[in-house]
Parts: C-alpha cells; sequence; structure tokens
C-alpha cells in the first residue's frame, strides 16, 4: 500500500512539474528551438503511424495516365507546393528555410509513401507544421490524385518537363482588340431626295 500511495504522490508532482513548465512558459514555442532527438523520433514515428491508420482511399484507375501526370504537375505548380518543397528546375522559396519542421525534397519522400498516402497528406495536412490541408485550401479530390500521380513520377521528372507541363497556355503576345460595330453612317444627303 505504501508503495502505491509514493506513486500517487510521485506522479501529482510531475503533473504539477508540467503544469508550471507549460503554463509558465518556460516551453519555447521559437521556431529556432531545436527538438531533443527522442521528440524528433516520435514526431516521425506518430506521423507515419496516423498516415498508415487513415490513409484509405484507392485511387483512381488514370493514376498512370500521362495525361493526369501532366495535369498533376499543373495543379502542383498552382497550388505553390513549390515554394515550400520546390520542384523541378524550381527553388524552394526563400522563407521555407524558415519552416521547423522543414519541409522535405518530395522526390526523396515519395517512393515511401503509397499513393492513398500521398493524397492523404496532401488532403487533410499534417496538423502543427507548415504543411497545409489543401482540402480546406478548396483543392478538389481529383485535382489532388492528379498531384499524387505526378508526385509518383516525380524523381523521373526533367526540368524541361517540368517547364513545359506547367507553362501558361499560349496568348498572342499583343492583346487582340475588337473594333466596336461601325456607327450606323449618317444618311447621305442624295439618298434623302
Ligand atoms: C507552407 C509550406 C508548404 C506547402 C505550400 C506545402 N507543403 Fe508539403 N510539407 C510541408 C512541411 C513543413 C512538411 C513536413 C511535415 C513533417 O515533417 O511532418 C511537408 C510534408 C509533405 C509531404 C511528406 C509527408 C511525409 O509523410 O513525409 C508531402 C508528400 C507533401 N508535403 C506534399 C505537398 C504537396 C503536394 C504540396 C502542394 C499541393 C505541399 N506539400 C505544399 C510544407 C509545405
Amino acid at each position: 500500500m505504501r508503495i502505491l500511495a509514493v506513486i500517487g504522490a510521485f506522479a501529482i508532482v510531475i503533473a504539477i512539474g508540467a503544469a508550471v513548465f507549460f503554463f509558465g512558459g518556460y516551453y519555447n514555442v521559437a521556431g529556432t528551438a531545436e527538438d531533443p532527438s527522442i521528440i524528433h523520433w516520435a514526431l516521425i514515428q506518430v506521423r507515419s503511424a496516423s498516415i498508415n491508420r487513415y490513409a484509405d482511399d484507392v485511387p483512381p484507375a488514370s493514376i498512370n495516365d500521362p495525361a493526369t501526370v501532366q495535369a498533376g504537375a499543373k495543379v502542383f505548380s498552382s497550388l505553390s507546393c513549390a515554394s515550400c518543397h520546390g520542384a523541378p528546375g524550381v527553388n524552394w522559396a526563400k522563407f521555407s528555410e524558415g519552416l521547423h519542421p522543414d519541409p522535405p525534397d518530395l522526390k526523396e519522400v515519395v517512393d515511401h509513401l503509397t499513393p492513398s498516402q500521398l493524397f492523404w497528406v496532401v488532403k487533410n495536412g499534417i496538423n502543427m507544421t507548415g504543411m497545409p490541408s489543401f482540402a480546406l485550401a478548396g483543392a478538389k479530390d481529383d485535382e489532388i490524385w492528379s498531384v499524387v500521380a505526378f508526385l509518383k513520377k516525380l524523381p523521373n521528372v526533367k526540368e524541361a518537363d517540368y517547364k513545359a507541363w506547367t507553362a501558361p497556355p499560349l496568348r498572342p503576345a499583343v492583346p487582340v482588340l475588337t473594333p466596336p460595330p461601325p456607327a450606323a453612317a449618317p444618311a447621305s444627303p442624295a439618298e434623302n431626295k
């Protein structure tokens, strides 16, 4: 019995200590604060376990079609993924160096994630990191699947291909102005005779 009382007292002291540490402002929320390696390890385990559990959407049949991959490159570019993750021939935005955890180079992670897992991450985001939920940001499921199709091919996408796939549609260099319809010509005196 005495041992239980000691454990109970110990638990209360720890709970009070934790409350003082977190609510007393001692925990440092700075993005520059380094995570102890055990926390860093635990966060990665928790992230993978969670993605494994929740990612169960089935990819559409068109996931390997070149047209889907190319459409995905366009969506990837328009959703600004490259600002944080870079893209073939496109540099990360400078601010991405200030994110903590830092956004990974996607061509190094896409082979470790299934299409369903990639879909889930892009759709839902990763809480308490800089990775946004693109469903909350208004992207449709089929757009997100096209991004997944592109991500799966990303390690082999050449810079020139990415540039071509994401180029804006060709427009005439000079805007073509349609002339206004000619005003009704005043009746000539000759016709008025
Ligand atoms: C504002 C910055 C930002 C933008 C924009 C962003 N991401 Fe991320 N992304 C992150 C960060 C930060 C992480 C790392 C999260 C972590 O370590 O848990 C991440 C992680 C990921 C991961 C890896 C998840 C894993 O389990 O390893 C994928 C895949 C990903 N992002 C895809 C995308 C795609 C696709 C887009 C565009 C639709 C995008 N991201 C846009 C910041 C961003």
